[in-house]
């Protein structure tokens, strides 16, 4: 079968580009396969900011980095082909640690595959009880679970993550503060997600909104961020508040390190606590998250938006979009194979 495959070309610096990125044709067999490995057909791809992590090429033990030359890495949704695997079937439907091709072999080992259950769609799996959903759920509820009157404060708040983080802190009893970019992203958070205040970061002074919203300061923040909106928030931290480092997007194109913030006096005088966290150190929880996840969302107490892009060829384009605030919510994009 003839397979598109985008292979990752030289590095970027800042923003990457479609340039920085070749797309070839090549044939893919199921000769090609090995036991214990199957064939499967990609459907979607997730767009997830840390994927600009992986292109930078920058050894680090905790994080996987892309090889020059060889498909993009991504997390993909499919299903299976052909399989050499004794606990797969042609038809399966899965989600994985993918690439940017239109067909791929893959090796099911160590929770790198996951299957998706029959009453759900991959599109379902790839968006509002996927990995960004799952990410807010432990987030909040394993690392800063608020209590009665909080104040949460959650940047990039409209995203796919934050704003599935901000809502779950809503449910739980917080008083929630969204930061987002524009007008139209602030007002979604206040009427749909029914935020109790959203700050526009690329119009308002995020430092004066906090001091007037909340006085007595933040008690727990949930950054996707970093960057200036996490240095005003450890500025205006209350004492013995709690920062959920999920993300630090602002400084994802830079080619240096993100920075911490400067003011580590305020932490020690603040008794503050700053905790990283992964979705993957939750990997027994996943059902549970999805399970409640569900529940909010059947109810209309979570509220998710999916940005589904169609086209393999636009994957670069596509992906860029996450770092100037073009997408509505999980970005996907949905393979176009001709079958
Ligand atoms: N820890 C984990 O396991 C884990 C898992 C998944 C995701 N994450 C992290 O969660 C964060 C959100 O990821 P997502 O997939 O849900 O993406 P997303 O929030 O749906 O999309 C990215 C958003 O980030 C905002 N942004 C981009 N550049 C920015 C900048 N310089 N300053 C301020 N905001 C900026 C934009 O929103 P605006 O329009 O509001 O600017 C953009 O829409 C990322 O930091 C990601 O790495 C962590």
């Amino acid at each position: 079968m003839r397979n598109r495959q985008w292979l990752l070309k030289t590095r970027p610096h800042g923003l990457p580009s479609p340039g920085d990125f070749e797309l070839v044709e090549s044939e893919l067999s199921s000769r090609d396969l090995k036991d214990g490995e199957l064939l499967v057909r990609n459907r979607l791809f997730l767009c997830a900011p840390t994927m600009r992590n992986w292109m930078s090429g920058q050894a680090n033990s905790l994080f996987p980095v892309q090889p020059l030359g060889r498909p993009m890495m991504a997390p993909a949704a499919g299903e299976v082909v052909h399989s050499k695997h004794a606990a797969y079937r042609p038809g399966d439907r899965l989600t994985y640690f993918g690439s940017w091709s239109d067909y791929e072999i893959i090796a099911p080992a160590g929770g790198n595959v996951s299957r998706v259950a029959d009453d759900m769609s991959l599109t379902e799996a790839m968006g509002p009880l996927g990995l960004n959903p799952q990410t807010a759920y432990f987030g909040v509820t394993r690392v800063a679970p608020p209590k009665p009157g909080d104040v949460a404060l959650v940047s990039g708040a409209a995203g796919s993550t934050g704003a599935t983080a901000a809502q779950i802190y809503r449910l739980l009893g917080a008083r929630v503060i969204g930061v987002a970019g524009g007008s139209e992203k602030c007002e979604w958070l206040l009427k749909t997600c029914r935020l109790d205040a959203a700050i526009d970061y690329k119009n308002e002074n995020v430092r004066d909104r906090l001091k007037s919203l909340c006085p007595d300061g933040v008690n727990i923040f949930f950054d996707n961020v970093g960057g200036d909106i996490l240095q005003a928030a450890v500025d205006h931290m209350a004492r013995r508040g709690r920062i959920v480092v999920c993300g630090q997007i602002a400084s994802y194109n830079d080619d240096a390190t993100a920075e911490g913030p400067r003011n580590m006096m305020r932490v020690v005088y603040g008794s503050i606590r700053i905790e990283g966290f992964l979705r993957s150190d939750y990997l027994e929880h996943v059902c549970e998250a999805v399970g409640r996840l569900r529940e909010w969302m059947a109810r209309g107490e979570v509220v998710h938006r999916i940005d589904i892009r169609r086209g393999f060829s636009a994957a670069p384009a596509v992906f860029a979009d996450l770092f100037n605030g073009r997408n509505a919510g999980t970005l996907l994009i949905e393979v176009d194979i001709k079958s």
